[in-house]
């Protein structure tokens, strides 16, 4: 038995570094694709949109949008459900709150609104 204890002790680094990265690869993963809408192509406002999203949001609301631990989860139905006015939640990516980041600076306003429409309609 006492072996048995031993060895357990003497993994526990490895053990330690498989849960890290298991947790990691949880924060991973690509953002869904913008589908094929109507007309036969993909709206290109949306494209944009997943472009924003996986260059600047991802980080900490995750690709898929379901959250991490720097940032809430926004995905299915979420961001409509806090924000019913676009405006409200474009208000709060341009000008950042408490540790979410401003993108006023870095996004324009067609590039906030795009980002917000791609969370809402693809998430
Ligand atoms: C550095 C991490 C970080 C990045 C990058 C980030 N966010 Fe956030 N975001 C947060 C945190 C933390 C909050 C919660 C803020 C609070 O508690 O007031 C938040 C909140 C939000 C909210 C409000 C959610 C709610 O339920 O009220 C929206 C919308 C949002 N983020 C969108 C975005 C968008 C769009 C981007 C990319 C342009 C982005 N975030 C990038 C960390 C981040």
């Amino acid at each position: 038995m006492m072996a048995v204890r031993e060895a357990v002790i003497a993994l526990r680094p490895l053990i330690l570094a498989l849960c890290l990265a298991v947790a990691a690869g949880c924060g991973s993963g690509t953002s869904p694709e913008v589908g094929v809408g109507s007309e036969g192509t993909p709206d290109p406002v949306l494209v944009a949109g997943r472009s924003v999203y996986v260059d600047r949001c991802a980080s900490c609301h995750d690709a898929d949008g379901s959250g991490t631990g720097s940032g809430p989860r926004l995905n299915q139905g979420r961001l409509s459900q806090a924000y019913p006015d676009p405006d409200d939640a474009a208000e709060v990516v341009a000008n950042g709150r408490d540790r979410m980041p401003a993108f006023g600076g870095l996004l324009s306003a067609g590039e906030i609104d795009a980002v917000l429409r791609y969370i809402s309609e693809v998430l």
